[in-house]
């Protein structure tokens, strides 16, 4: 393993972070998750972070007074390990403007709808609630706005008439693991760049038909 470190924040689960896991043991992938914070004890990805002998640390934002001396307790510990990137996955806490300021574009974060449609909790829900007939997930720069920012890649997924909330979360689930790993490869190539706000990605192949990931790998 080699390339920039990353720090990935996670709140529950962890698939998104086993995937990126599994993504950097690949030889020549560019980036390495040197560092699991989690902001709630016990966070059950954090497992996935211990198999993989990856540093864990839990940090929980109810022992701070203020967003700001959360936000600097878990910057301490990402600039003690060295790490140049931030990955959010399924972390469940607002970033402060003066961290990712400090932090702009080198924070990523994947939402599991097409954005800047449907930020925010319950997505699946809302989706079906709209009718919405195509969803998806995209991974983004962070910007203080909850799911905000340049956009670095999507992947649609049709809903299907017979969805519910956890049927259809669980096709969007499966292209998350496919793009948020690309798209930290983008990021930590230096192929993905912020241009007045939109994200342009040096290198790519056009549209994939098949699972419209736009850009495709
Ligand atoms: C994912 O759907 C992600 O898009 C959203 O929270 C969920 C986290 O899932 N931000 P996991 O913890 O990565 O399994």
């Amino acid at each position: 393993m080699a390339g920039v470190k990353v720090a990935v924040l996670i709140s529950g689960r962890g698939s998104n972070l086993e995937a990126l896991l599994n993504a950097s043991r690949v030889p020549g992938f560019p980036a390495e998750i040197a560092l699991v914070i989690a902001n709630r004890a016990g966070a059950p990805g954090l497992a996935h972070a211990r198999r993989a002998g990856v540093e864990t640390a839990e940090i929980d934002h109810r022992a701070f007074g203020d967003r700001d001396t959360f936000d600097q307790a878990m910057e301490t510990e990402i600039v003690r390990a060295g790490c140049g990137l931030i990955c959010l996955a399924g972390f469940m806490r607002l970033l402060g403007p003066a961290f990712t300021e400090r932090w702009r574009d080198r924070i990523l974060n994947i939402h599991p709808s097409l954005l800047p449609a449907f930020p925010g909790l319950d997505t699946h829900q809302r989706v079906l609630d709209a009718g919405v007939r195509i969803t998806g997930c995209s991974v983004h720069f962070v910007r203080p706005k909850v799911d905000s920012g340049p956009l670095i890649i999507q992947a649609a997924v049709p809903v299907l008439p017979d969805d519910d909330a956890g049927r259809l979360a669980g096709r969007v689930l499966a292209q998350e693991h496919r793009i948020y790993p690309l798209a930290l490869r983008w990021v930590a190539e230096g192929r993905a760049r912020v241009v007045d706000e939109r994200v342009i990605v040096d290198g790519v192949g056009t549209v994939d038909p098949t699972a419209l990931i736009n850009p495709a790998p």
